[in-house]
């Protein structure tokens, strides 16, 4: 059988063409472009039955990018794998924000509650090349794949397990800016069948899906800082009222991200 033959059958049951290449160049080891390529030649028997595996895998809802092992973030590819969260499009948008705070106020020191992949952390060290990142995650797995990603990128991150701000009391008064992408969906909540495969602490925070922010912000002195988070579309009131932060939409114009600036006060 050729590539082109098992695309098209898997074509038909719904599995779209690039994620085949994708999949097929992930058995083989080899870019989609040249799996493309060659895409009339003959599928090595020996290589067949597993990427019919991978199809049939990725057909009943596993994420492409676990099974990639590689996510796209911000124009740059991070690893990332079962157990941590596959970073969204609209936390792209909670970097922009946390770029243009560092650059106004020349900020040097940055805590990211909650790191996942390392994604936001990683891609503040890349970006501002004279801030001194620091991370936190309560995942072992998250941790140790946020390091992997710092690696990747050559960027010194201080990551550290435990909850909230907690590893970090011994420099948090000088850390200047905090962000967090935190758990802010309700429990009990239908979630599609992709994010069944992801881990539940990254994704649901109590009843109200607010049980992290109430936590964050009755825990911590915040003087002096700027507090960056992103929030659910429908979070927006609650939280500038708990704050006094002043809430900004996405790109599909939703409530997105919380500001609190009391840097100055
Ligand atoms: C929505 S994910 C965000 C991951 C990554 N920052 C991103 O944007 O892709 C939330 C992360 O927060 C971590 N987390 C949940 N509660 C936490 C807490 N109290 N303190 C620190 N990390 C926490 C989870 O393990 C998860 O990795």
């Amino acid at each position: 059988m050729t590539f082109l033959e098992v695309i098209r059958i898997y074509k038909e049951k719904g599995l779209p063409e690039r994620e085949a290449l994708l999949l097929i160049g992930k058995i083989m080891n080899k870019k989609k472009e040249y799996i493309l390529a060659h895409i009339n030649e003959e599928c090595p028997e020996d290589h067949l039955e597993e990427i019919i595996q991978l199809f049939e895998k990725r057909k009943n809802g596993y994420p492409l990018q676990y099974i990639l092992g590689e996510v796209e973030f911000y124009g740059r590819t991070f690893y990332v794998e079962e157990g941590v969260l596959i970073p969204r499009w609209e936390t792209e948008g909670l970097v922009d924000i946390c770029k243009e705070y560092i650059h106004k106020y020349n900020l040097k020191r940055v805590l990211d509650i909650g790191v996942g992949s390392g994604v936001i952390a990683v891609t503040i060290a890349v970006e501002c090349k004279s801030v001194q990142v620091y991370g936190t995650d309560i995942s072992h797995k998250a941790i140790s794949v946020a390091q992997k990603n710092a690696m990747r990128y050559s960027v010194d991150c201080d990551f550290r397990l435990g909850e909230f701000a907690e590893p970090f009391l011994d420099v948090f008064d000088n850390i200047e800016l905090i962000v967090s992408n935190p758990p802010y969906v309700r429990e009990g909540t239908v979630i599609q069948k992709e994010l069944e495969y992801e881990p539940a602490e990254a994704l649901f925070a109590g009843y109200d899906g607010l049980n992290f922010y109430r936590e964050f912000f009755k825990r911590y002195n915040l003087e002096g800082k700027i507090v960056i988070m992103e929030i659910g579309d429908d979070q927006g009131n609650y939280l500038s009222s708990l704050t006094g932060g002043k809430v900004l939409k996405d790109l599909t114009s939703k409530d997105r991200y919380l500001v609190i600036d009391k840097l100055i006060s």
